[in-house]
């Protein structure tokens, strides 16, 4: 039995009733060019959700750049993931909050290290991050630009992905990248839908929405759904220089009202019985280790 797999097993038999109490949503946000605006739709995706009541955290798994807590003007204490690993801190030690109430964990590991770790502390990781499921309705993966192995992982993993893509074609290209990378690695296609930002108007995003469904069904003979799209909105820049999210600062601005569109188009599908069961925070941990065996 290798470590990933004594590991599922301790896990099983430990764990189970834990888990069905609660299952976390695992959602990656997820870009092939950078600087498309998934940080700035992160955050306030997050504190929309959390409007109306659903417990949310950002998880800010981009290595390189970590700026979630920049966004909000936070100072974090500097605790990260990579603390729960290491068994020098527990879980709870490392979720700041952040304006609005918002909760976020850096990341700041490289989810490699999780395979050289002696058995005790892989169960120790892995306990501390399963305290999430009862804490959480939905975790939310902000990740680095670019495609990268890491990337794929984490959409294999995660219960579902959010592409951003703003209409310029090289967004639209590297977002189609992003979809065909990843169904290289899998053979069932991970659940994907689709946020356009930076539109300057109705039509030009409903034309990139288009664009991409197209040829994910011509050539990749995958259906891509739309969340939603999120206007060129100026308020964005404003917000993001005075370090306060724009869905905070400015309620009523044309951003802020398609963020509460795409809240109230994300959340019946969440609701419903999905007939492919919720991986949750166990599952994708389970499967980032199996994964990068
Ligand atoms: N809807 C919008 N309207 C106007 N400007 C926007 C909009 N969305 C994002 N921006 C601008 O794009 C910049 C980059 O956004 P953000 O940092 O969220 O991108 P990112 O995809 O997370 O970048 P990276 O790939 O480097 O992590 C923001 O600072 C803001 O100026
Ligand atoms: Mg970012």
């Amino acid at each position: 039995m290798d470590q990933a797999e004594s590991l599922r097993e301790y896990m099983h038999r430990h764990q189970v009733q834990q888990e069905k109490k609660h299952n976390s949503r695992m959602i990656t946000i997820a870009s092939g060019k950078g600087g498309v605006g998934k940080s700035n739709f992160t955050l306030n995706f997050a504190l929309a959700l959390k409007s109306i009541g659903k417990k949310v955290v950002i998880l800010d798994l981009d290595l390189s750049t970590a700026n979630i807590d920049i966004l909000m003007g936070a100072s974090s204490s500097g605790n990260s993931l990579a603390d729960v690993l290491h068994k020098r801190k527990y879980l709870f030690d490392c979720i700041e909050k952040g304006t609005g109430g918002i909760d976020y964990i850096t990341g700041g590991l490289e989810l490699q290290d999780l395979l050289l770790l002696d058995h005790e502390n892989q169960v120790f990781f892995m306990n501390q991050i399963q305290e999430l499921n009862s804490y959480a309705d939905f975790i939310l993966l902000d990740t680095g630009a670019g495609i990268s192995k890491i990337l794929v992982d984490f959409i294999i993993a995660s219960d579902e992905t959010i592409l951003v893509t703003t209409p310029e074609p090289t967004s639209i290209a590297d977002s189609y990248s992003v979809m065909k990378t990843v169904l290289q690695y899998t053979s069932q296609a991970p659940k994907f839908r689709l946020v356009v930002n930076r539109a300057r108007s109705y039509r030009e995003a409903i034309d990139t929405s288009r664009a991409l469904k197209n040829a994910c069904s011509v050539f990749l003979k995958m259906g891509l759904n739309t969340l939603g799209f999120l206007m060129e909105d100026a308020h964005v820049q404003k917000a993001v220089r005075s370090q306060s999210p724009f869905y905070l600062s400015y309620p009523n601005c044309e951003a802020s009202k398609n963020m509460k569109q795409i809240m109230y188009t994300f959340l019946p599908d969440m609701e419903v019985n999905s007939p492919v069961p919720i991986k949750g925070v166990r599952g994708f941990f389970e499967k980032m280790l199996s994964l990068r065996k």
